[in-house]
């Protein structure tokens, strides 16, 4: 039993629907298979993932819970073994009586990496200064990472707008982005992850990617 700090990633965004459920997720699954011990941890009431989790045996497991339990919930996780958390949020223009903004906060100010999934449109793109001034109302001086996330392979232009705007904004971001892929969908409808779902596919490449660009990254800052 460890209880060494795990390294927390927050993904977090202001728009709905830009894949923050299935990118914990499946970096979960992915960081599973390379040897981490990872736990995903829900602040959103939607509880997609709480769902999703309850569809499979296997870790990760998904905890449910609110802004103001996170950090007893985190602690509880790390001396169970926890190298790794990943915390799923709301996002955090969203009009709930959960108040999104303050567990945006928190999940900021608990996290080492905060990544923002966001789609390759100018109505994502346009929530980031807010998202970053949430990041960093929280107090946090850990890193964001803009990651854009179900672009269509068919017509690149609007990816090649959306990364150039950011570009142009100044706001860091992970280099490749994932692309929209069935693979994801036909995986969270069985309750797993691509790495489980189609081992081989690209999906699973992707966020193979995805994971070893994270590690690395947080690995220079150590
Ligand atoms: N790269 C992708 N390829 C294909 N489908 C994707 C991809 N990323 C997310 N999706 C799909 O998009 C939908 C929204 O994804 P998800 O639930 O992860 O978004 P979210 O940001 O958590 O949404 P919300 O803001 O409502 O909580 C889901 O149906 C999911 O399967
Ligand atoms: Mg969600």
């Amino acid at each position: 039993m460890s209880s060494k700090n795990p390294l927390i990633i927050t993904v977090g965004a202001g728009k709905g629907g830009t894949g923050k459920d299935n990118t914990a997720a499946n970096l979960a699954v992915t960081a599973a298979y390379a040897g981490r011990v990872p736990v995903i941890i829900d602040l959103d009431s939607q509880g997609t993932s709480v769902k999703w989790g309850k569809r499979r045996e296997q870790a990760p497991s998904v905890i449910g819970t609110d802004a103001a339990r996170l950090r007893t919930v985190i602690d509880a996780v790390t001396k169970k073994g926890a190298d790794l958390i990943i915390i799923n949020t709301p996002p955090h223009t969203a009009d709930t009586e959960s108040n999104p903004e303050v567990t945006s906060l928190e999940a900021s100010r608990v996290a080492d990496l905060l990544l923002i999934p966001v789609k390759p449109s100018r109505a994502d793109v346009e929530t980031l200064p807010t998202t970053f001034s949430l990041h960093a109302l929280s107090g946090s001086t850990a890193p964001a990472l803009v990651l854009f996330n179900q672009y269509d392979v068919r017509t690149t232009t609007l990816l090649r707008k959306a990364v150039a705007e950011v570009d142009r904004l100044g706001y860091p971001r992970i280099p490749d982005p994932v692309p929209l892929l069935a693979e994801f969908q036909h995986a969270w409808d069985e309750g797993m992850g691509v790495a489980e779902y189609a081992p081989n596919g690209t999906a699973a490449q992707e966020m193979s990617r995805l994971w070893s660009y994270v590690e690395t990254f947080m690995a220079g800052r150590a």
